[in-house]
């Protein structure tokens, strides 16, 4: 249909006949001539039609924005040289315009920023943006670059199933109902973990997968109900064979697609020293600021708020530092604790430093009348405080202070310009094995079930669990985990013992996991693994916040797709068929 491209077609195809085919992007029409930027995806190209063409200028009086075209005529230099397009220097005089189809009214001019509501309803026009087609395509090279370095490197890219058994990650499963097995469900995969470790037990040594994972979890700008993993394992392997292999992988997709040399060594810290310092187990190393814990200072004040946590082992009093945060203003102060009550806060004290050499006159706080001058200059000198800065206090369990001053920091951060443009990539390890869930009253994985713990015992294991460290290592890169993997129990008996103490008993891990233990009994090789989180990277490095972005069909929060309108009713005989019934709306979980 066509010749050339649109977007590149050059000088040295000057007095050529060419023919082109794209979308209107603009269309100027003036009484003599028209011009008529056609666009493809390799970019636009100018169509002028001059009126004695009497046919083709007919036509261009009815065409408008997005129609798709042909047009074909003879390639001249342009009068009007035009810099700021790549095919700036050249135009296509047209012969013949041909309407391969007109367009409606569009609902929304796609040079403007419209609403993700509209862009996801009408994803076709969405994507024909050029930095939609941008994004998308560097997750292509992404894709591409990873396959490539790890089929060069002997990797099996072998399928697992989609229709399948739970496999837990920690979200709500889909499911799908069986027509055949009345009363009986498959679950998608929320991630290949348990075929990927039976591949390693049936002797493949090295896997990989780019493998689409389902959960049904509350979603957010780096969460989507269904995405994709780079999905890796590996067979007679430690912790450092596998983040040696794979921080080397990321060195290289990063080079190759994005030109970014990442650091030679990606720096490693414990996640006690994550939670400790950043208040997070995702650290954004590309910001400065850090939390302090000021609990030893502030044991002995009157104010129970600082006192309690303080004295507390379970509890936590953490300042943070905002050098020149003295000019936020009391509206500004007060929409921060309004911030951090989201993330369970119930106050958020502030000092405004001064000059910390005058002590109590060169601080400004609602809660320094609450601080004998000891308590308050040993606060001073523990932050390190200057004048000019404000300090952020607070206090409570040492979750909940964790969580919103981890939060505070990125806000703050973010608010005042304070995140280095680099790339800040690192390890964190040493996770604890288990999570203590207060309200099923058992511990839960804080990876997942299949995780080995550092204790090699049984009996400490069972011992020392609200202490036991994982095999867990995550790899962290700006704030965003991108990838999360583990050495994996290979003992059928320790496996065992974790569901015991997960609080999954011999019968329901026989039905959950029966397999899994049987395969374990085999002379299952010692082996471990990790799973990127190929959307958040592709985000990453098509600089944007949202890996709705860098998914052509994403869901909305809310899980839908505004496009086909899925999830949709089935009709009764399908449901009938499917032996499934369906409760009056507000009856589930009753
Ligand atoms: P994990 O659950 O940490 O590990 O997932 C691995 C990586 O996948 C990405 N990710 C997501 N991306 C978009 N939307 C989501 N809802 C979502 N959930 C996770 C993250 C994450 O780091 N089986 C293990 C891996 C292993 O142990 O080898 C697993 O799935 O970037
Ligand atoms: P209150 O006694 O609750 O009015 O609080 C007095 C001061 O302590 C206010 O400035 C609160 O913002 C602050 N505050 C209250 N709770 C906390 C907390 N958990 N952490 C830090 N500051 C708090």
């Amino acid at each position: 249909m066509r010749t050339h491209h649109c977007g590149l077609i050059d000088e040295a195809l000057v007095g050529q006949t060419v023919t082109l085919c794209g979308w209107v992007n603009t269309l100027r029409l003036q009484s003599h001539v028209a011009f008529v930027d056609l666009r493809d995806h390799e970019g636009l190209a100018q169509v002028v039609i001059e009126r004695d063409n009497a046919e083709a200028f007919a036509l261009a009086g009815e065409i408008g924005n997005e129609y798709c075209l042909r047009v074909s005529g003879t390639l001249r230099r342009r009068l009007a040289v035009n810099d700021k397009l790549k095919t700036g220097t050249v135009e296509l005089l047209a012969d013949t315009v041909e309407i391969l189809n007109a367009a409606k009214d569009l609902p929304f001019a796609l040079h403007e920023h419209p609403n993700e509501e509209m862009r996801l309803t009408y994803r076709y026009l969405d994507l024909r943006r050029p930095e939609m087609q941008a994004m998308l395509r560097k997750r292509i090279r992404l894709v591409q670059a990873l396959r490539r370095y790890l089929d060069e490197r002997g990797f099996q890219d072998i399928e697992t199933p989609i229709l399948t058994k739970a496999t837990p990650e920690g979200a709500r499963d889909y499911l799908v109902p069986s027509r055949v097995h009345a009363g009986q469900f498959y679950a998608l995969p929320q991630s290949p973990q348990l075929f990927k470790q039976i591949l390693m037990m049936a002797g493949f040594d090295r896997y990989y997968q780019i493998a689409r994972c389902f959960r049904d979890e509350d979603l957010r700008a780096d969460r989507q109900p269904e995405f994709t993993q780079l999905d890796l394992e590996f067979a007679f392997v430690e912790e450092h064979d596998v983040q040696d292999f794979v921080e080397e992988l990321i060195r290289h997709v990063f080079r190759e697609v994005q030109g970014v040399e990442l650091d030679a060594a990606f720096p490693r810290m414990t996640w006690a020293e994550a939670m400790r310092r950043f208040g997070s187990d995702k650290p954004d190393l590309r910001i400065a600021l850090e939390l302090v814990d000021v609990a030893d200072v502030l044991k002995q004040v009157e104010f129970k708020v600082f006192a309690e946590p303080a004295n507390d082992p379970a509890g936590r009093v953490a300042a943070l530092r905002l050098p020149g945060g003295a000019t936020l203003s009391r509206k500004e102060t007060d929409q921060l604790t309004e911030y951090v009550g989201r993330y369970g806060a119930k106050g958020l004290a502030w000092l405004r430093i001064d000059d910390p050499a005058r002590g109590r006159e060169g601080t400004h706080s609602p809660v320094a009348k609450f601080l004998d001058d000891a308590a308050l200059a040993a606060l001073l000198a523990a932050t390190g405080a200057q004048g000019g800065d404000m300090l952020f206090l607070g206090a409570g369990t040492w979750k909940t202070v964790t969580d919103f001053m981890g939060a505070l920091r990125l806000k703050v951060a973010k608010d005042r310009g304070l995140v280095e443009d680099s790339w800040k990539p690192l390890w964190v390890t040493d996770f604890p094995m288990f999570e203590y869930d207060a309200e099923a009253q058992r511990y839960a994985a804080l990876h997942h079930p299949f995780t080995a713990p550092k204790i090699d015992d049984i009996a400490d294991l069972r011992t020392h669990a609200a202490t036991a460290v994982s095999r867990g290592y995550d790899m962290v890169l700006n704030g965003n985990e991108i990838g999360g993997g583990s050495i994996r129990i290979h003992r059928p008996d320790m496996q065992s013992a974790v569901f015991e103490l997960l609080g999954i008993g011999a019968t329901e891990a026989e039905a959950k996991f029966g397999f899994l233990l049987k395969a374990l009994k085999f002379g299952a090789p010692p082996h471990g693994g990790l799973a990127f989180g190929i959307d958040r990277i592709a985000a990453l490095m098509a600089g944007t916040e949202s890996i709705r972005d860098v998914i052509a069909f994403p869901k909305t929060t809310s899980a839908q797709d505004l496009m086909t309108d899925a999830p949709s009713p089935i009709a009764a005989l399908q449901l009938h068929e499917l032996h499934v019934q369906v409760l009056a709306e507000g009856a589930a979980g009753h």
